[in-house]
Order: structure tokens, then sequence, then C-alpha cells
């Protein structure tokens, strides 16, 4: 009997239309575009604003343009898995709110938080749920609103980090195509060089925690820059080997866009050129979840049915992993 996957059937990506420049940055924080185009290959951001909007707007104009582009009726959707860090609360998922705003009427849904590895958890999960045969039609969103939760007189992490995020939508085949192989990873000793102080169980919200900025994302970036560097690079050669992989016979390299000089060495470490890597980061920035499926859908007309693609992530927590897969279709 022939192997059932999980391949990319459609990918659709939303941004919101401020752009927060490196030339406004300037006017906020001690910085210059020199620094930080040199720096981290950032020019400008996307930044959602408005008030009572949360990730789910990403999430649902992602999604709506993914099944009006794909054809699919929402009620046909089983499953939703958004990848998040910036929820629109606590509770209910995201998620949850993405899959009332599409239609989804007859889907049940659920969040992952891996931060910038999000996207790559929860298209591994999406697509075990097709390859058991549970499932038919399975969303993986990965969305943030970085914006909520950036500290705007931090110049060590506002200057990286934009508004933004993608949807895909995995459907079952026995073609050779679809998501090949999976490698995810994890090390929670990296929380301390990554995280948001207050506002979780640790450490409710306070007046105090408030008072005191740490409702914020807190990195210390040049620690998580050499985990980065190390980590990404190593697992996306790691999943090359144990596919028998050969830089040539990748079509492209996804790798999350938090700084361009990781995505160099990642590139590097792989022996592939950049004209394989996908790039926006100069446009959107760090998105966390959302810039692998940003990717694709800005690539996505240059993409064929058959094209080996390895996508490779780390981020907070510490997470990091990649993923190999054959794209499955040609350009429409
Ligand atoms: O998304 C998932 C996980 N996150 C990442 O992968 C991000 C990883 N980290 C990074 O991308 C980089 O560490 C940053 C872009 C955040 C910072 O770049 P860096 O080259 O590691 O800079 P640094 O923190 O080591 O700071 C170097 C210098 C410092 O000045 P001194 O102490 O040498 O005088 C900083 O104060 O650059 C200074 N600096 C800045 N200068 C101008 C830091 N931020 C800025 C800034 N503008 N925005």
């Amino acid at each position: 009997m022939k192997k059932t996957r999980a391949v990319i059937t459609g990918v659709h990506g939303w941004v919101p239309d401020y752009i927060l420049t490196n030339r406004e940055l300037e006017t906020m924080v001690d910085t210059n575009d020199e620094w930080i185009v040199t720096r981290t290959g950032i020019k400008e951001r996307r930044i959602l604003k408005g008030e009572n909007k949360g990730t789910s707007i990403i999430g649902i104009n992602a999604v709506k343009g993914l099944l009006e582009k794909t054809n699919t009726n929402p009620e046909d959707i089983e499953l939703i898995i958004c990848a998040t860090v910036t929820p629109d609360m606590p509770f209910p998922a995201t998620a949850n709110i993405i899959a009332d705003g599409v239609g989804a009427t007859k889907s049940y849904s659920f969040d992952i938080s891996a931060a910038c590895s999000g996207f790559l958890y929860a298209l591994t999960m999406g697509s075990q749920f097709i390859e058991t045969g549970m499932h038919k039609k399975v969303i993986v969103v990965g969305a943030d609103k970085m914006s909520a939760i950036i500290d705007y007189q931090d110049r060590a992490t506002c200057i990286i980090f934009g508004d933004g995020g993608g949807a895909v939508l995995l459907e079952p085949t026995e073609e050779e195509v679809g998501v090949m192989d999976s490698l995810l990873l994890s090390d929670g000793s990296g929380a301390p060089y990554l995280h948001m102080k207050a506002g979780g169980s640790r450490k409710p919200a306070t007046e105090e925690t408030v008072a005191a900025r740490e409702h914020y994302a807190y990195q210390e970036g040049s620690t998580v820059f050499k985990f980065a560097v190390t980590n990404m690079a190593e697992v996306s050669a790691q999943i090359m080997d144990r596919n028998q992989l050969v830089a040539d016979d990748i079509a492209w390299l996804v790798p999350h866009q938090a700084n361009k000089r990781i995505i160099d060495a990642t590139a590097n470490r792989m022996g592939i050129g950049p004209e394989k890597v996908m790039l926006n980061i100069e446009r959107y920035g760090n998105t966390t979840a959302g810039t692998l499926p940003l990717c694709l859908w800005d690539y996505e007309s240059q993409l064929k049915k058959g094209d080996n693609i390895i996508l490779a992530a780390f981020g907070g927590g510490f997470t990091w992993g990649s993923i190999y897969l054959k794209w499955g279709y040609d350009p429409k």
C-alpha cells in the first residue's frame, strides 16, 4: 500500500498596511538605518494598528485568502492549528477565534506555542493528522502581532520584530510530494535569554510589573544569536544528511527571518547559494511564527511541483527544527 503524505495545496499570507521604517525607529530610539541594515538586514516591518485588534485578524485574513484561492468551503475544514506567542488573549485559543471568523463551523482548533519555531511544530502536527487518515483538510496558521509585546524603548529588540503571518492548507496525497521529514527540538534552559517576564501564572500582572515594563519580550540578543547560528545550521544539515540530500538537490531554503546573518550562516553550512534562499526580512522583519508561511506565500509563483524545500527555524524556548518537504503543485 502506498504511504499517505500531507501535502501543502495552497498558501496565503497577510500583513497589515502600516509600514514602520528604520527612519521612523530613529525618531523613537537611539538607532540608525545603517546599523539596523548591516546588523540584521531589516529595512521595514508592518504594524497592526487600532484598538482591539489581535493576532486573529492576521490569521482570519490569511485563511480567508487561502480558502478563496484554493476554492475550499470553510465547512470542509476539519482542524485549524494556529502557532503564535501573541494570542488575542490567554484563552480561548486564537485558532478558535480564527475558525469562527472564517466560518469553519465544523472544525475544531487549537494553538501551539513554540515561538519562532511554531510554524514548524504546527505543520508537523497537522501533517500527522493527515498521514494517519484522521483528517482530509487541515489548516496550519503561523501568525504573530509582535508589536503587542515589544518595548519601543528597547532598541535591541524593537528594531527586529514586526506583525504578520500566513496559512497553508494540508491535504492527503499518495504521490511522492508533501511533508517528507521533520526534525524538532527544544531546550527550556534557554528560557532566561528570550522570554516575557510577567503576565503568566508565575508572575501575574500587577501595577509593579507594568511599571517595570515586564510585559514585553525580553531578549539577550547576542546569546540568542550564537545559539541560533549554530542550531539552525546544524539541524538543517542533519535533515539533509538523513534524507541523503546534497546541496544540488535543494531547490529552496526557507529560513526563519530573524537576522540576515543567521540566514547566511545556515545557507553556508548547507552549501547552498543565496539564489536558493527565500528572503523577505528586509520588508517584514521578524514576525515570529509568521516568517515561514510569509516566505512561502511571497515565493509561491516560483515554486514547482517536486521542488525539494528545507524549512528551518530557531527561537524562544529555545525551540528549533527543520522540515523537508517536496512542493506539491506548479504555479497556477
Ligand atoms: O527570532 C528568534 C530569536 N531571535 C533571534 O534569532 C535574534 C538573535 N539576535 C540578533 O539578531 C542580534 O543579537 C541583534 C540584532 C538583536 C543585536 O545585534 P548584535 O550584533 O548581537 O548586537 P549586540 O546586542 O551585541 O550589541 C552590539 C552593540 C552594543 O553597543 P556596545 O555595547 O558595543 O557599545 C549595543 O548597545 O550595538 C548596540 N546596539 C545598537 N546600536 C544601534 C544594540 N542595538 C542597537 C540598535 N542601534 N538598534
